[in-house]
């Protein structure tokens, strides 16, 4: 990778610090008011640090401390750091859904990178949506960028009993359900499963997503691994502070590390990893953002060829911290050898190859061989049919593998509310081979398509000791969920996708290696159900929710407003002059 040296008088800041005018009067007044002298930053690289950290979000409480190290990191290699809050996007909080506002924090981050004097910036985040929506906004900003990722918690403990985040939590709720735990150890698991700052550390969308943005360059080779607790990842967080402000010097930016190559890397690592089926939405986003196409097929193909290596939860049997001890994601990376693309390149300015060269897995058993591995292919499959014209997706590893060709009565439910309230009824019409249907659960339809896809079995169900049951919908699950869910079915159900039209008793039928997904019923009669079909009013008249639901694109699309894909580089070159 060829390295452009660029001149004091070549950095962005120049024109806020550098020049002489009644504007940079102002800025260095201003700055001399926060007690900064002109030697902090004349001629110095400008590094904005958007920090998602606060008070409601607990995978994120280290980063008080952390953006600390970042500062000194920055410093010590000759830059002036300003730490710049953005939106927090705290998944176990923020209602409806995080999704809602992914894009929201993807606008922010490029807005503030565009308005402030930035050369290049450092984005801290972890929790799910906070690291494809900073990196969607650094990538249409296109200033150097490194990621500071949170890192995993520890592992949960319940007198012993090791838990994982979300996964432990979907287990023990369904036997407190069905009367095989009491309340009090309930309250017990409550007090365990989160006993460390970090993000989730079974292999939830966060643990995913830092997987993949150290695969695409963004974080440095094998940090997105370390735990938040340990002292390397504080080491982390001052390597990349130094490290940033040599990628503005060098100009090294997201074009230059974005391609089909390393998208390609990316999808590969988290079909390795059993990764979130989130991915698949937040992955084509940001590709689109770059101006490079992905699509479900390229998931689909890769899919077919990749084993996955990972035991960790939910598919597997670990957790991020034993990954972490097993050697991490470079060890993941070194043994998938030639289904890696190893000369695409790192914010360190090393290609992939060199990245990983040397690195060794420590436990077998926790990273797998090719040889060996936990699921010889088909991590997650892309799924298609009368149901699903434009794809939905489904993770077969995690399901029953009795359910994976599989014919059911629908039982429907027309919202989660409806869900909610009819689920567990005796009453209810439902039978092991049922199919759970859930609709109006998209990104316009709930709104922000959130991580309903998980339908509990109902408690009838479970007291006959059924654990799993195909269950079909345009909702997302959490990476952290299991069972034979079919999800982000597309087009959505709320804009007359055909999932609007299924019926109590209605046959569907799920062919995974097919790769079919079918509504029983004949065209004739689909039809005659879609020219009856009212469509629902809109769910809003003003605000954020109005701009949403007019812009967001469907999942097969990564779910961004149509309004920020990729503008051309001559576009981007030709940005007005900021006075
Ligand atoms: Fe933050 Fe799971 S709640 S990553």
């Amino acid at each position: 990778m060829s390295v452009r040296r660029k001149t004091a008088e070549q950095l962005r800041s120049h024109r806020w610090y550098g020049v002489n005018d009644l504007r940079s009067f102002g800025h260095r007044s201003r700055t001399a008011q926060m007690g900064y002298t002109a030697e902090d930053y004349r001629g110095k690289p400008v590094i904005a640090i958007v920090n998602t950290w606060s008070d409601i979000n607990p995978c994120h409480s280290h980063f008080k401390q952390r953006v600390e190290e970042v500062k000194r990191g920055i410093w010590q290699a000759g830059g002036f750091p300003v730490e710049i809050p953005a939106m927090t996007l705290s998944e176990p909080f923020q209602k409806p859904t995080t999704m809602l506002y992914r894009n929201l924090l993807a606008m922010e981050t490029e807005e503030i990178l565009r308005s402030y004097p930035a050369d290049g910036c450092v984005l801290m985040g972890g929790c799910d949506k906070t690291v494809p929506a900073l990196l969607m906004g650094a990538i249409s900003m296109d200033l150097p960028t490194i990621f500071v990722p949170a890192g995993p918690m520890l592992r949960g403990d319940w007198n012993g009993v090791v838990l994982g985040s979300g996964s432990d939590t979907w287990k023990y709720w369904a036997e407190l359900r069905c009367g095989n735990i009491t309340q009090e150890e309930w309250t017990e698991i409550e007090n365990g499963i989160a006993r460390s700052p970090g993000h989730c550390m079974t292999m939830g969308t966060a643990s995913t997503m830092t997987s993949a943005a150290e695969v695409l360059g963004f974080i440095l080779p094998g940090f997105s691994s370390t735990p938040a607790p340990d002292s390397r990842h504080a080491q982390m967080a001052a390597l990349s502070g130094r490290r940033i402000v040599e990628m503005v010097w060098e100009d090294l930016k997201p074009s230059d590390l974005l391609t089909d190559a390393s998208f390609d890397n990316a999808v590969t690592t988290v079909l390795a990893l059993s990764g979130s089926s989130n991915a698949v939405v937040h992955l084509i986003a940001m590709a689109r953002r770059a101006g490079l196409t992905l699509d479900l097929a390229r998931f689909d193909a890769i899919a077919r060829r990749v084993p996955v290596l990972a035991n960790v939860r939910p598919t597997g049997q670990y957790l991020m911290e034993d990954f972490f001890y097993a050697g991490g994601l470079r060890a993941l990376l070194a043994e998938l050898g030639d289904l890696i693309d190893g000369s695409t390149h790192n914010a360190n300015g090393k290609t992939l190859a060199e990245n990983v060269a040397g690195a060794k897995v420590f436990n077998e058993d926790v990273i797998r061989s090719r040889a060996s591995p936990l699921v010889q292919r088909d991590g997650l499959v892309v799924l298609t049919g009368n149901l699903a014209p434009r794809g939905a997706v489904m993770k077969p590893p995690a399901a029953d593998p009795a359910l994976l060709s599989h014919t059911g009565r629908a039982v429907v439910f027309s919202s989660y509310d409806d869900m909610a309230a009819r689920i567990d009824d005796p009453a209810l019409d439902v039978e092991p081979s049922s199919v759970l249907v859930l609709r109006n659960t998209g990104p316009i339809g709930a709104p922000g398509m959130p991580e309903w896809g998980q339908l509990p079995i109902p408690k009838k169900l479970l007291e006959q000791g059924v654990r799993d049951m195909v269950r079909v919908s345009d909702a997302r699950m959490s990476g952290t969920s299991y069972g034979a869910c079919v999800l982000h079915v597309t087009p959505e159900s709320y804009v007359g996708g055909p999932l609007a039209f299924v019926r109590d008793g209605d046959l569907v039928r799920l062919d995974v290696a097919a790769r079919r997904l079918d509504l029983l019923v004949s065209d004739e009669e689909l039809a005659a159900r879609r020219a009856a079909w009212v469509p629902p009013a809109p769910k809003f008249e003003r605000g954020f929710g109005l701009l949403y639901s007019q812009h967001v694109q469907q999942a097969d699309l990564g779910c961004d407003f149509d309004f920020l894909e990729t503008v051309t580089r001559e576009h981007r070159d030709a940005e007005p002059e900021i006075h």
